[in-house]
């Protein structure tokens, strides 16, 4: 049987230039650089400038996804673009950045699963690609959580910071399934999963049709945590169980980036040597669905990530949502 599938051919990120310390959030709430780092593993954050938006974060991290994948903007034929943080309630941020990378053709959706948003969108652009419905697919995760934070409320605020990052997805050409598929470079597998009953884990107390405003960001966070490292630990093996592979054949693990107890937990929980995991979380914090796309371009592009590795990507974010995607680069 021949079959085919995506391949990321292209990776790119940006971050807002502000850099907040935890000691710079230490002057106005009651915290300290000792709590935030021995809790988080977090030393700073980016926060976008006033009147940058997502869209502005997303279409920067587009440009250099496109530069490194040597792709114009009118092959691109879908944008999928993960945010919680939308520029408007609609249109959909994804046509925004259609129209600034004058994009004429094709079409352009956001995805919404928090912290899971990446995971959701590349899952999505892939099975389009699959099933012949594109050739050339923008995957972006962009945020500004910094516009959802209730900067009073230092359980929260702490955790989280503003970003983008994207990847190019494209077909490649079609193989023989009994030539060993899983050493054929692209997307072997995405597993998605969400429970609706833990909502009220991890949530925005806002909403057009609920409070028409636009709500902070509440948590209940040990135990977004426990369910975090027994979910993340599940769809890994799940991910794996599904190619043939075993937890020692993984070269690089690139988590959502929530908290280092959480990765070195879920790494602990995978007998995952430190090194194989991309951590960016201390200085980027919590980027909600731009932390995956940004981690695999700083590893991609120091070189860490090479031809032929098997990647695994993995998050967990409110709803509860988590999934994840298995890549042979
Ligand atoms: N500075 C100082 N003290 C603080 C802060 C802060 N920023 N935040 C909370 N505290 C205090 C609390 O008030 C509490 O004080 P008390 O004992 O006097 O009541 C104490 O620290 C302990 O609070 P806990 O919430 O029990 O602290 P915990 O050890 O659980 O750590 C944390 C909190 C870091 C949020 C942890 O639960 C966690 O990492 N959870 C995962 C949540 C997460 O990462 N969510 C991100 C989104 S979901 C995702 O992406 C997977």
């Amino acid at each position: 049987m021949m079959m085919s599938r995506s391949y990321i051919a292209g990776t790119g990120s940006y971050l807002p230039e502000r850099r907040v310390t935890n000691e710079e959030l230490a002057q106005s709430i009651d915290t300290s650089d000792e709590w935030i780092v021995s809790r988080t593993g977090i030393n700073e954050r980016r926060i976008a400038a006033d009147g940058e938006l997502t869209s502005d974060l997303a279409y920067k991290a587009a440009i250099r996804a496109l530069e490194h994948a040597k792709t114009s903007a009118d092959e691109i034929d879908l944008i999928v673009l993960a945010t919680t943080t939308p520029d408007r309630t609609f249109p959909s941020t994804a046509t925004r950045v259609q129209s600034m990378l004058n994009m004429k053709g094709g079409a352009a959706f956001d995805v919404q699963a928090v912290c899971s948003g990446f995971i959701y969108a590349l899952s999505v652009a892939d099975n389009f690609i699959r099933a012949g419905q594109a050739e050339t697919v923008l995957v972006i995760g962009a945020e500004t959580f910094s516009r959802i934070l209730d900067w009073e409320d230092r359980t929260t605020c702490v955790l989280f910071g503003d970003g983008a990052g994207a990847v190019v997805l494209k077909k490649n050409k079609e193989f023989s399934h009994d030539d060993d598929p899983g050493k054929t470079r692209g997307i072997l597998t995405t597993h998605l999963h969400s429970d609706g009953d833990h909502a009220d884990l991890l949530y925005v107390d806002g909403g057009p049709s609920s409070t028409q405003t636009t709500g902070h960001v509440r948590m209940i966070g040990r135990e977004v945590f426990r369910h975090a490292v027994i979910n993340l630990a599940a769809v890994v093996d799940e991910a794996l169980e599904a190619n043939g592979y075993t937890r020692a054949d993984i070269d690089w693990l690139v988590p959502h980036q929530a908290n280092k107890r959480i990765l070195d937990s879920t790494a602990r929980k995978l007998d995952m040597p430190p090194e194989r995991v991309v951590i960016t979380v201390d200085r980027h914090a919590n980027t909600s669905a731009a932390s995956i796309p940004l981690a695999l371009d700083e590893a991609v592009k120091d070189g860490r990530i090479k031809d032929d590795n098997l990647v695994l990507l993995e998050a967990m974010g409110g709803g509860l949502t988590w999934g994840a995607a298995l890549v042979r680069w």
